[in-house]
């Protein structure tokens, strides 16, 4: 294969095609990107991704509203679907998962898929957040297996890793569930094996991510996704895991031919690892506001409060009375350490105890800049610096994209496959 046709769906800032790109520019080529935002007006993620790879790069409506003949032939569909129903900003109970407004933006995905029919892409690269695997409550992993579902229908054998960056040398905690699809009958999926061999050795992510399984290779569980002749899906809605108890899905696993089999795994990394503080700026290198960033000194109580370890009773508008307990966490953070996640509140001023706090070279403590968030992303630096994007809004936009680093890797395992053929 010479090169691979990309679409990017949910491009938000372009995280998947810079990823690709570093892999290879030449080899991964975009080519369409679809990215709207529903919650505003004035479209920053697109402007964004317009400024930085040319007027016209990005398709900029609903999903839902584009014909399947105006999207390019592809070889690759890449993107993270919307994840507000189950980031951590919201707990599980409350998530509705695929059934979730944002959520059910996978049938736009799915809807490529059929309507493309042989023309479907060979292979798909998708996130999400690791919940993805659990939702919903009520019926662990019910979401994640109409997915796989879904994927086997179309005749693509799927493979899934939770991912936590950090623990492969990156420089953010963020753990995300990451999906390769490949069809049957195509490059990458005719050198398949086994499910063990390829889960724990010869597979993209046991390449990319090598791991270690806490059990046996031949303990992995097989779970048939649904025994129902007809309507498969509306079988697993109803049916999946309809007694409760633990989502079968684990960190790592594998569907081929309705079967699903899934491990915990051990992340095996060797290489040096990329701190925070290797993400700062200095000195020149700041930007103009940076005095901005600082916290006040009659804000550092509050900071200290947000921070510190709490035990207060607390009332419910309905009057109940309740102890509201949390543990410290380090103020400011270290930055000896990879950085926390990234979260889309990171940018406002106010003291909060999600957002990083560091002392910089100066002595004093201040909050991130908007081009030391995207090192974080492994982004370029300047990467979200655009006419409109103030940086509020720039910290929004690295909370809602994934580390490019990650992408990278799976980009050049991928293609030592294709160009072996
Ligand atoms: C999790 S973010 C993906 C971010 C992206 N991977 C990046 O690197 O920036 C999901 C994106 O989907 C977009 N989105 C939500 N609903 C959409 C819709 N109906 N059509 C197109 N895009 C949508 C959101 O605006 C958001 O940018």
């Amino acid at each position: 294969m010479k090169e691979v046709r990309v679409i990017e769906l949910f491009a938000g800032v372009g995280g998947f095609r810079v990823g690709l790109e570093k892999a290879d520019k030449d080899f991964f080529k975009t080519v369409w990107a679809n990215q709207w935002e529903p919650a505003t007006k004035v479209q920053h993620a697109a402007m964004v991704y317009e400024k930085n790879f040319g007027q016209g790069s990005v398709s900029n409506v609903d999903i839902n509203s584009v014909p399947v003949e105006d999207i390019p032939d592809h070889d690759m569909l890449v993107g993270g679907f919307p994840c507000q129903d189950y980031s951590v900003a919201s707990t599980l109970s409350r998530s509705k998962g695929i059934e979730g407004k944002k959520g059910i933006l996978w049938w736009a995905i799915y809807n490529i898929l059929v309507k493309k029919g042989a023309k479907a892409p060979s292979l798909l690269l998708l996130e999400n957040v690791d919940r993805l695997l659990l939702s919903p409550a009520k019926q662990r992993g019910r979401d994640f297996a109409i997915i796989l579902e879904c994927l086997n229908e179309q005749g693509y054998i799927v493979e899934w890793r939770v991912i936590n960056a950090a623990d492969y040398g990156m420089p953010q905690k963020r753990r995300r569930t990451y999906i390769c699809a490949y069809k049957k009958g195509t490059p990458v999926a005719d050198g398949f094996t086994t499910p063990n061999d390829w889960i724990q050795n010869s597979g993209i992510f046991a390449k990319a991510f090598p791991i270690e399984c806490d059990r046996d290779l031949t303990s992995l569980d097989a779970h048939i996704l649904s025994d129902a002749r007809k309507d498969r899906l509306v079988d697993i809605t109803e049916n999946f895991n309809r007694k409760g108890g633990d989502s079968p899905f684990k960190k790592a696993g594998l569907m081929i031919d309705g079967v699903a089999y899934s491990t915990d795994a051990n992340p095996v990394f060797k290489g040096a690892p990329i701190y925070l503080r290797d993400c700062l700026v200095r000195g020149e290198n700041r930007p103009a506001d940076i005095e901005s960033f600082y916290i006040p000194d009659d804000q550092m109580e509050r900071w200290r409060y947000f921070k510190g370890s709490k035990r207060e009773e607390r009332t419910r508008p309905d009057g109940f009375k309740y102890f509201y307990t949390e543990g410290a966490m380090d103020f400011p953070d270290s930055i000896d350490k990879p950085a926390r996640t990234i979260i889309t509140s990171e940018g406002g001023k106010s003291p909060d105890r999600c957002r990083h706090a560091i002392e910089d070279e100066t002595g004093r403590i201040r909050r991130l800049t908007p081009v030391e968030l995207e090192h974080i992303n492994m982004f370029p630096s300047n990467w979200t610096e655009c006419k409109g994007v103030d940086n509020g809004k720039r910290a929004f936009l690295m909370g809602n994209a994934l580390v490019c680093g990650i992408v990278t890797k799976i980009g050049e395992e991928l293609e030592k496959r294709l160009k072996a053929e």
